[in-house]
């Protein structure tokens, strides 16, 4: 994600907001900007690419003198990562600069009104609109926190600001919604930080600042104020963490992180498509008329995106009737796959740069398929070249293992699906609305998984020694097995493969011995019958079994002491949607597997992240 800090003190801004931002960029960015007051007037300098162009455009911040100031990596959602796009923003005439986190959901209808007002936008970006919003209120009322707070009243979605204007240059204002922002405090000097990271260097006194509440910081002092300007104080607080842990959040791993990051980004990837109890595809331009031609889908992607793919091909038959197959990227263009005009690719990526997800869009394309892809880097070749594309925004995966990208692409392949449905009339007005008002709350539904960490790592503890692991499902939970035991060898290195659960006795059954741990998926109800007599099968020939199910079923699972030994049960949640709530425990399995073994977590052996080589 993208990454702020401001300074407002006595020592020279420029080099320490530097230094601020060389400490976010394990965060991932594509360009960075500072903003300095100097002599009533703001300066700003913005780079694409890494912090060192922007400390050589500024020669380490001496061609931007000054004391107050703020500075921000990008790592762009709305516009294509470039010096235009970058931050810090400058409203329309200039007197106000904004840095920010986050995105701004109805920044396409503010934007109409700020245009009709006369206001000029130079960049693709949301943060554009908030800056000019912020002059729209500074011009009526004169009152630059008014005009913040004003401004912060009609943005929706999720923001974390750094504002500062030219005619108050020793001050600088803060406000937040859903996203993070600290205040912290120093001697004769403040700051603003998204990330304490970014500061522990200077002080490690910090003030949380909550949701619509403002901040004012000067070198003399913090004055905190409600989003209807009543003052208020709080209490500051003092960061143990050493640096290296600020960086994870206080984690010891980016994996465990980015996992219970998952309900945020989650909510991130759902809340600008389902609008006013429809789904809104905003500027994708895809027809309805295209979506009621498709014939045939295929899905195509590499690695866990090729397993979200598993599921997501369930979803869709299940609701839009569409045949639809899945095939790895590295094999779709050697596949000579049937294509018309009337199929639809869909790829999957986190990277948006992966050579075979990427080779197959093209040759999809070639062949005269239209491709929709779900992305989550912003301006990616795979965003670029495909006819449509959605983005995951779930902020910069940094362990290798892909975690949040999963979640976030596989609540996006139910938004497609949905729609799908709805334009075929494959689903009911009633049965559409119901599944929709759900998918919204799926976002609560993963957070109350993530209390299962504690009787995980437990579990982990004991299946941990062993060097062969199998994970079987059936329908959906097949797919989910598939990802559970591809993440468990990506980091732990224990030898595992997943089976479809009837397929067992046709060979792998000859693999299982005494104590082989056979991880079951068990979550989909209309065959836990089938998969628990497939479980039996294992444990009498001595397999030790830990099944993953739903609350309501545990009971059922947990009896049934002739196939299960160990139990993990999920919330119960809508049965289409389960499987974004059970692969939270299969992830977490996997990292305290890793973790027992004390494995590289983050960058395992022999992967990489990007895979840019066919
Ligand atoms: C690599 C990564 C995986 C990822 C796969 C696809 O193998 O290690 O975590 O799932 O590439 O990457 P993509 O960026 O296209 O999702």
């Amino acid at each position: 994600m993208c990454g702020i800090i401001g300074y407002a003190g006595e020592r020279e801004a420029a080099p320490i907001l530097l230094g601020g931002l060389r400490r976010l960029e394990y965060r991932g960015y594509d360009s960075a900007g500072l903003v300095v007051a100097r002599d009533g007037k703001l300066c700003i300098t913005k780079a694409a690419g890494y912090i060192s162009n922007l400390s050589e455009a500024v020669h380490g911040g001496a061609d931007l003198p000054g004391t107050v100031g703020l500075g921000h990596t990008r790592w762009a959602t709305h516009g294509k990562p470039n010096e235009t796009n970058a931050h810090p923003h400058i409203s329309d005439g200039g007197k106000i600069a904004v840095v920010h986190n986050g995105t701004i959901e109805n920044y396409t209808r503010l934007r109409d009104f700020l245009v009709s007002k006369g206001y000029e936008f130079f960049t693709q970006t949301d943060t554009e609109v908030a800056v000019n919003l912020i002059a729209y209120f500074y011009a009526e009322s004169g009152d630059v926190l008014h005009a913040v707070a004003s401004a912060a009243r009609r943005m929706e979605g999720q923001y974390a600001l750094g504002i500062i204007c030219e005619d108050a240059p020793d001050t600088i204002i803060a406000t937040k919604r859903d996203a993070p922002l600290f205040i912290a405090v120093g001697e004769r000097e403040n700051f603003i930080v998204s990330d304490v990271t970014a500061v522990l260097e200077h002080t490690r006194t910090i003030i949380r600042l909550r949701d619509y509440e403002i901040a004012v910081l000067t070198k003399d002092g913090v004055t905190l104020v409600t989003s209807e300007l009543d003052e208020f104080t709080r209490e500051t607080e003092t960061v143990g963490w050493d640096v290296s842990s600020a960086e994870k959040g206080g984690f010891e791993h980016f994996m465990i992180k980015e996992i219970t990051e998952q309900p945020d980004c989650v909510r991130a990837a759902l809340s600008p498509r389902l609008r006013d109890g429809g789904i809104y595809l905003d500027g994708l331009g895809i027809s309805d008329e295209y979506l009621r031609s498709v014939e045939r889908i295929y899905i195509t992607a590499c690695g866990t995106a090729s397993y979200v793919g598993l599921v997501a091909k369930y979803v869709v038959e299940k609701l839009a009737r569409v045949p639809t197959e899945v095939v790895y990227a590295s094999e779709f263009r050697y596949s000579d796959p049937i294509i018309t005009d009337r199929t639809l690719v869909i790829t999957l990526s986190q990277s948006g740069t992966t050579a075979d997800t990427i080779a197959a869009l093209r040759e999809a394309k070639r062949r005269g398929a239209k491709v929709l892809s779900i992305v989550n880097v912003v301006g990616s070749v795979i965003a670029e070249e495909s006819d449509w594309t959605l983005y995951t925004y779930a902020g910069p995966e940094i362990c290798v293992a892909s975690t949040k990208a999963y979640s976030t692409q596989l609540a996006l392949s139910y938004v497609v699906a949905l729609k799908l449905a709805q334009v075929r009339g494959t689903i009911e007005p009633e049965r559409f609305s119901e599944l929709l008002r759900v998918l919204a709350t799926l976002p609560d539904a993963i957070a109350a998984t993530l209390p299962l960490r504690e009787q995980i790592q437990y579990l982990a503890s004991r299946y941990a020694s062993r060097d062969n692991m199998f994970f079987i499902g059936r329908n959906v939970d097949y797919a989910l097995a598939v990802e559970g035991s591809h993440k468990l060898k990506e980091v732990s290195y224990i030898h595992s493969e997943a089976f479809a659960a009837g397929e067992l006795k046709h060979g792998t059954i000859a693999l299982i011995e005494d104590g082989t741990p056979v991880v079951t998926v068990a979550a989909y109800s209309p065959l836990l019958d089938k998969t628990l007599s497939n479980a039996a099968e294992v444990k009498s020939r001595g397999a030790r079994v830990l099944a993953v199910t739903t609350e309501s079923l545990r009971e059922k699972v947990e009896s049934n002491r002739d196939a299960v030994d160990d139990c993990i049960a999920i919330p119960d949640f809508e049965e289409l949607f389960l499987p974004s709530l059970a692969i939270i425990p299969l992830q977490m399995f996997a990292y305290y597997c890793a973790l027992e073994r004390g494995t590289e977590i983050d960058k395992p052996r022999n992967l990489a992240k990007s895979v840019t080589v066919e």
